[in-house]
This record gives structure tokens, sequence and C-alpha cells, in this order.
């Protein structure tokens, strides 16, 4: 199968790796979504598109929604315009729990979404929307994964839209207390990368029809508040710097946007795209804090 996959940054050596299934190579095509001549050279010749390429972090959506909306909305239209002109059969990209919103729910279930919190929300709860209709339209297979909190080596700490897990980590490594919106009691499914990995390649391979136009959650399935993922990370620090476990942690002011309570259902992956993860938190952070350690440590 020819596939393209728009992500985020290939190491130098990757572009001549082989592919997974161990034939072929990388072609590496550095570009961006928002110009539809870029998405259309992209895709041509191709059977599937796994789509990832997107401006994360909803605080950077709520400062800037513009940005989001013109990459997140209008760069994956673009994407699914290249695809209809190119006859591409699998489309297979990521969403976010993001979309559950206000819903109280939990667990969270595909089909009851509550109201967006904020413009990176509402950008991929139109992603779904317009990834059905291209479906129904275009015969295009088009599959979802609404991500809940991936993390995983190579994820950048820094700047001010950093993800938690790696800004906790190397705040830590420095002995610097990590800071956390509110109480720490807000709960998140984290989700290691390798099962988003596994997911996508399940999106790939899915023959059942009942996944075509639909999105389905992909997450551990386990709630763990902040307090509780910071213990669990100074474990896996303390194995390697002991003095890390003295290091509190500095609580500011909530933040526009988060969402209370985040914990997947994903009875539907499973069921229907054979999706089950393989890492949990522990194993995660037991793959990923070495990383941090050697590239972020001092
Ligand atoms: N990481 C998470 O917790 C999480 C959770 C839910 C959903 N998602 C979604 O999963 C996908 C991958 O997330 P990630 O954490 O790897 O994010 P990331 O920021 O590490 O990677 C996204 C990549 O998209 C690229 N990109 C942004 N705008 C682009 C444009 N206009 N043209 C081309 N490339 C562009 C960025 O340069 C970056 O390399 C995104 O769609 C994200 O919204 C992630």
């Amino acid at each position: 199968m020819r596939c393209v996959a728009w992500t985020a940054s290939l190491p130098a050596n990757a572009r001549t790796s082989p592919t997974l299934d161990g034939r072929g190579k990388f072609t590496v095509l550095e570009g961006d979504i928002r110009d539809l001549e870029v998405c259309k050279k992209a895709t041509e010749g191709m059977d599937a598109v796994l789509h990832l390429a997107a401006l994360g972090s909803v605080p950077r959506s709520i400062d800037d929604p513009l940005a989001s909306e013109a990459a997140n909305l209008g760069g994956f239209l673009n994407l699914l315009e290249a695809c209809r002109h190119a006859r591409i059969r699998r489309f297979v990209y990521a969403s976010s729990s993001s979309v559950y919103g206000d819903s109280p729910a939990s667990p969270k279930r595909e089909g009851q979404e509550g109201k967006a919190l904020s413009p990176y929300a509402v950008t991929k709860a139109m992603n779904e929307v317009y990834a059905d209709l291209y479906h129904r339209l275009f015969v295009i297979e088009s599959i979802g994964l609404r991500f809940f909190n991936v993390f995983g080596e190579r994820q950048d700490p820094q700047g001010p839209y950093a993800a938690a897990i790696p800004r906790f980590v190397t705040s830590l490594l420095r002995h610097e207390p990590p800071e956390i919106h509110g109480d720490g009691h807000q709960t998140r499914d984290f989700t290691y990368v390798g099962n988003a990995v596994d997911a996508m390649l399940a999106g790939l391979r899915c023959t059942d029809e009942r996944a075509f136009g639909h999105v389905f959650n992909i997450a551990y399935g386990q709630s763990t508040d902040l307090l509780q993922l910071i213990d669990r990370i100074k474990v896996e620090l303390a194995k390697h710097d002991p003095e890390v476990a003295a290091v509190p942690v500095n609580h500011i002011a909530d933040r526009p946007g988060d969402v209370r309570a985040s914990l997947a259902d994903i009875g539907r992956a499973h069921e229907i795209l054979g999706y089950r993860p393989t890492f949990d938190l522990e194993a995660g952070l037991q793959r990923a804090v070495p990383w941090y350690l050697a590239n972020w440590g001092a």
C-alpha cells in the first residue's frame, strides 16, 4: 500500500528507513497543509493518508483562534480535497478527546459530546463532520481517532504550549516545582504514543465497514489525576536521582478551556478497529522518562 503520513518532523535517518513492512522507503516531503498544491503533490499516486498535522494545544487556540482554524480546519479540508482528486481510498486522521467539551459523562463514549470549550475543540469537531461528509459524498473511507492525552519520547517540553508530561518531567529533573493549574485533582486518560501508533495502523488495516465515516476513542482507558501523575513520574526519576522525591508542586491559577475529568470508553475502538492498548501509564513512563533523562538531564 502506498501511504502518506502527515506528521511531526521525522529524524534525518527516517528519510532512508524501510517502511514498516520492510519494503520500500520513506520519501519525505516537507510542506504546509494550508497550501492545497502541496497536499495534492503529497497525495498523488497514494492509496491511503494518515493525517496528524495540526496546531495542538487548547490555550494556543484560545490565544490565536485564526491560526488554529487555518491549520486544523483549512489544512484538513485541503487534504480531504486532495484525497478526493487523487482518489484516495483510506483516510485515517487525528481527532481529539477535546470534542467531548463540557460533557459530564464519564467514561466518555462516542455520541455523547458536549459543548466545545476551545477553538481547538471546534476545529477537531469540524474535522469529524467533514470526514463523515467526504465519506458519504466521495466514498473516502475516513476513520477518525479521538486521542486522549498522548505522551512519549521526543515530545517537546519547551514553550508556552508544551504538554503536561514533558513539562513535569523536565521541571522535576531540574528540581524545580512543576506548575499545576488548580488543585491537581483534574483527571486525564494518559495514552502512551505506542498505543496511538497501533491505533493508526489498526485504522489503516481495518476492513469493517462500520468504521468508515466514524470516530473512535483512542486511550488506555484509565483515569489518573495530575498529582498521582507527578508521583509516578517521581518514581521513575528517583531510580536515577532519589532527591527528586522531595520536590514540591506549585499550584497556579485554573486555565480557561481545561476539562475537569477525562476518561475514555475504548470499547468501540476495540470492537470495530481491533484496537487494544499495550502500554499503561507506568509502562509508557518507563520508556519515556529515560529519553528525557538522556536528552534534558544535566
Ligand atoms: N498529543 C496529544 O495529546 C493529542 C491529543 C489529541 C489529539 N492530538 C492530535 O494528534 C495529532 C498529532 O499530535 P502531536 O502531539 O504529535 O502534535 P505535534 O505538535 O507534536 O505534531 C503536529 C505536527 O503538525 C505540524 N503542523 C502544524 N501545522 C502544520 C501545517 N500547517 N502544515 C504542515 N504541518 C503542520 C507541526 O509542525 C508538527 O510537526 C494532532 O492532530 C493533534 O491535534 C494530539
